[in-house]
């Protein structure tokens, strides 16, 4: 008797067991965040990981019911390493969402996972035009370079600048700003004189700069990925561009918060145009530069950390409507469409395109207590990629 009642009792802590441990897994939500940790490109991926986890520490890591799992893994910038991550985060670990991506081609080389498993795939960084279009289930919190540029061509001629040298990095995001800031500087009545491209990994601007120098445009327009903006900006003093009047403009990845305050004053007075300040003006930015500089040892948020924030916003909200249940569909539904106010202003996440429509800044860099700042002076509302147009 007293057997069968010892096995009676195993047999039922068994089945609470097991029902405990389903449960917990239905109840967990996992988001697999890839991101470049290390290497070239790894300021994105500290300042996405930063933005992750404060929205989390801000909003909680219960939605829906579910347990938010954030699972990190470096795919140090290189497409074949994103592309079996993302794999690997699906098939062993069942991830509910895909998220990060620092650069383009770890964004393309991800999407036809995406698409065969169904799973939402939130591009919270790289900003070529066309990488919406490579899955149906791609979602899109950053910016697009088309966007950012177009803003500063309209800019350029109104200001004294109508014979401009570009210089960009040569793949999809730079081959996108040259050739939209082209298209609409001629627009204008502008010109571009020379259009140069630099290679992606370990780019050596000096020999570029030179050329530049030499061809005396007036001014020097910029596309490099965020991290790289410091180089260009110590050689385009050393090379002495400034002294010849030669003006420096360029999509905000050039002035990246993350780099700005140590250019030193060969940066102040350098107009971009972005969809991000660190300085933005409103009360929510002035609380999310506030959290993110004191929860990372005073670390400023750049344009990625506002990707990476808004992206989680995204995730959070899809997951509420979707009221926890249903699979890569339901969330995607709900991601689609959504409008807010991001830290960088109001954004909405385009049901059509599935990519950010968002206030487009002018902006130039301002010494502000000793700091360097993009301030921004004039703002186009309401920006659609104008790339999708095409
Ligand atoms: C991309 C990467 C960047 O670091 C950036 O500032 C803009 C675009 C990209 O690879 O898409």
């Amino acid at each position: 008797m007293q057997k069968r009642f010892f096995l009676h009792a195993i047999a039922l802590a068994t089945v609470a067991f097991t029902a405990t441990a389903t449960l917990a897994q239905d109840n967990t939500f996992k988001i697999g965040l890839i991101l470049p940790m290390t290497g070239q490109q790894a300021t994105t991926g500290r300042q996405i990981e930063a933005a992750a986890r404060l929205y989390m520490a801000q909003n909680g890591d219960t939605v829906a019911g579910k347990k938010i799992q954030l699972i990190v893994k470096d795919d140090t910038s290189l497409p074949d390493a994103t592309r079996r991550l993302a794999q690997e985060l699906v098939v062993n670990d069942k991830v509910n969402v895909l998220a990060g991506f620092g650069i383009t081609p770890s964004a393309l080389a991800t999407a036809p996972i995406a698409t065969q498993s169904k799973t939402p795939m939130v591009v919270m960084a790289a900003a070529t035009s066309s990488i919406t279009q490579a899955s149906p289930y791609i979602v899109r919190t950053s910016f697009t370079l088309p966007q950012a540029s177009v803003a500063l061509a309209d800019w350029a001629p109104k200001n004294g600048i109508k014979k401009v040298v570009t210089l960009v990095s040569d793949y999809g995001p730079g081959i996108d700003a040259e050739k939209y800031f082209k298209e609409r500087l001629i627009f204008n009545g502008g010109q571009v004189t020379e259009a140069l491209r630099v290679p992606l990994r370990g780019p050596d601007f000096a020999p570029f700069l030179q050329k530049v120098r030499d061809a005396k445009p007036d001014a020097l327009f910029v596309f490099v990925p965020s991290g790289a903006g410091a180089a260009v900006m110590k050689q385009f003093a050393e090379r002495g561009l400034d002294k010849a009047g030669i003006k420096l403009i360029g999509t905000g990845d050039v002035t990246d918060d993350d780099q700005l305050n140590d250019m030193g004053d060969v940066a102040v007075g350098v107009v971009t145009s972005h969809h991000y300040s660190a300085a933005h003006p409103s009360a929510m930015n002035k609380k999310f530069v506030e959290a993110f500089s004191k929860a990372n040892k005073g670390l400023r948020p750049n344009f990625m950390a506002v990707g990476g924030y808004d992206g989680m916003r995204v995730i959070y909200e899809a997951l509420k409507t979707s009221k926890g249940q249903g699979g890569g569909d339901a969330l995607l539904a709900g991601m689609k469409g959504q409008i807010f106010e991001s830290p960088r202003g109001k954004m909405f996440i385009d049901a059509q395109t599935r990519d950010v429509v968002q206030d487009i800044y002018l902006r130039k860099v301002e010494k502000k207590d000793g700091q360097l700042y993009n301030v921004e002076f004039d703002v186009i509302k309401d920006v659609k990629d104008p790339g999708k147009a095409k």
